[in-house]
């Protein structure tokens, strides 16, 4: 088979490497990738947001299937266009890529269909929303009813704070379009955690769970970012909470999205609030998380790419994945400064030696080649520069491997936080003081 990926990241970079090793991979490309990925994949220099120039160029590669990374690409339309040329893709086309793609069609969604979810309101005017924002009082969460990048989520303590998130998104358009329709929503409580599913429109396979570091500092202060780091499985999620999970979220969204003729083929991605009553949905995401990918990828033992297949031909109901009774954890390494203003172009030496540790494996996300001093060198090119993980039995044990690996790469440039899984480590003092 030859395989196209599509993105660049640290979850396209565990992705790679994944399908890289199926047997039934003949030949693997990624666009636009990076060098990290340039070690799995023959990487192509076409942007994941370019439509036409991924469809083009799966045409003229002969490619035989597509597996979508980011959710800009889904939600521009990338599926439904590869498969007008017959080209098969794992991925959910525009309409399914509205769960995530529009906050108020996900509500509506989960309305419809008696899923546990925060009470919210709609709005496209300025005036009723803060109407909305007085009666019910704060704290309350603003949102930008479509795609912001990640940012365009307001945690408001105060409905001063609500009026001033409305008027930045629907008049300042702080994110575009994106925010010409807001969601008001409850301020949930708890403790949220990542779950993942496969999906083939109509059949469910789970794909675990995770917890991912959102701030960018340790004890988990400062501001949010896309991901300072992720563990998998979340303990939180046991067996008991699995089944409610699957009975009370994913089941009734995919039979939900069918019925709204919108059937969702791809990976489902709740972020959930496991609060008092049990879990509620946060968002729904129409892809894999970034850094969890890279977390799950660590504890996958089964080839992943006869699993992506069958999500694209509809054939999950009769499939099943092997999981290595591990933990797995992964370190964001940012550039100083990120998530605001930060330096590009630095050296970054001692990956080699990282990569060598056993149980890690170092994953690229904002990385460049560049000729430094005449020589090639892995520079830094974005903001989440790398991702490093560890697998071993225990979250503790794993977090070691990932940061014994860490303090061997020499970048004074970057940073990390020091205490990622400490939720899931402070678990297992707790489980062993009370077993011993
Ligand atoms: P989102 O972009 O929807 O994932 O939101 C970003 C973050 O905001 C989430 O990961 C939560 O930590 C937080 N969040 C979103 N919605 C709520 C809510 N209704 N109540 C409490 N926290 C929320
Ligand atoms: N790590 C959260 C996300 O990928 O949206």
């Amino acid at each position: 088979m030859r395989v196209l990926v599509v993105g660049g990241g640290g979850r396209e970079h565990a992705l790679c490497w994944a399908i890289s090793a199926s047997p039934i991979c003949d030949k693997l490309f990624c666009a636009p990738g990076n060098p990290g990925i340039a070690e799995a994949a023959e990487c192509v220099a076409i942007s994941a947001d370019d439509i036409d120039g991924i469809v083009a160029f799966a045409r003229q590669n002969k490619i035989d299937f597509v597996v979508v990374g980011p959710e800009a690409p889904l939600v521009a339309g990338l599926v439904d266009r590869l498969s007008t040329a017959g080209i098969k893709a794992f991925g959910p086309n525009a309409a399914a890529a509205c769960i995530e793609g529009s906050k108020g069609f996900m509500k509506d969604l989960l309305a419809r269909n008696n899923i546990p979810t925060a009470w919210y309101g709609r709005f496209k005017d300025v005036s009723t929303a803060k109407k909305f924002v007085r009666d019910k009082g704060a704290p309350i969460v603003v949102k930008a009813d479509g795609l912001a990048a990640g940012k365009g989520v307001v945690l408001c303590k105060t409905v001063a704070e609500a009026e001033a998130a409305i008027d930045s998104m629907m008049t300042a358009k702080e994110f575009g379009a994106a925010g010409d329709e807001v969601v008001l929503e409850e301020f949930l409580l708890g403790e949220e955690v990542s779950y993942f599913a496969l999906v083939d429109g109509t059949s469910i396979l789970p794909f675990g769970s995770a917890q991912d570091h959102k701030a960018v500092g340790d004890g988990d202060t400062g501001p949010n970012t896309g991901g300072m780091g992720a563990y998998s499985p979340a303990p939180i999620v046991d067996a008991a909470m699995d089944t409610r999970i699957i009975r009370e979220i994913i089941e009734p969204t995919v039979r939900g999205m069918a019925a709204a003729g919108a059937p969702f083929k791809g990976v489902l991605f709740a972020g959930l609030m496991i609060g008092p009553v049990g879990p509620k949905v946060l968002e729904f995401n129409a892809r894999f998380g970034d850094p969890e990918c890279q977390a799950l990828i660590m504890r996958l033992k089964s080839d992943l790419l006869p699993a992506l297949l069958a999500v694209a031909d509809g054939q999950l109901a009769n499939f099943d994945l092997r999981w290595k009774d591990e933990a797995a954890i992964v370190v964001v390494m940012a550039a100083k400064g990120y998530p605001g203003a930060y330096a590009k172009g630095s050296v970054i030496e001692g990956l080699d030696a990282a990569a060598a540790i056993p149980g890690s494996k170092v994953f690229h996300a904002g990385t460049k080649s560049a000729i430094k001093d005449g020589k090639l060198a892995v520079t830094a090119n974005g903001g989440r520069v790398l991702g490093i993980a560890g697998a071993a039995k225990t979250v503790s044990a794993a977090q070691k491997i990932a940061y014994a690996a860490v303090d061997v790469i020499r970048w004074p440039d970057g940073f990390c936080r020091r205490d990622i899984g400490w939720r899931a480590i402070a678990r297992e003092r707790q489980s062993l003081k009370s077993s011993g």
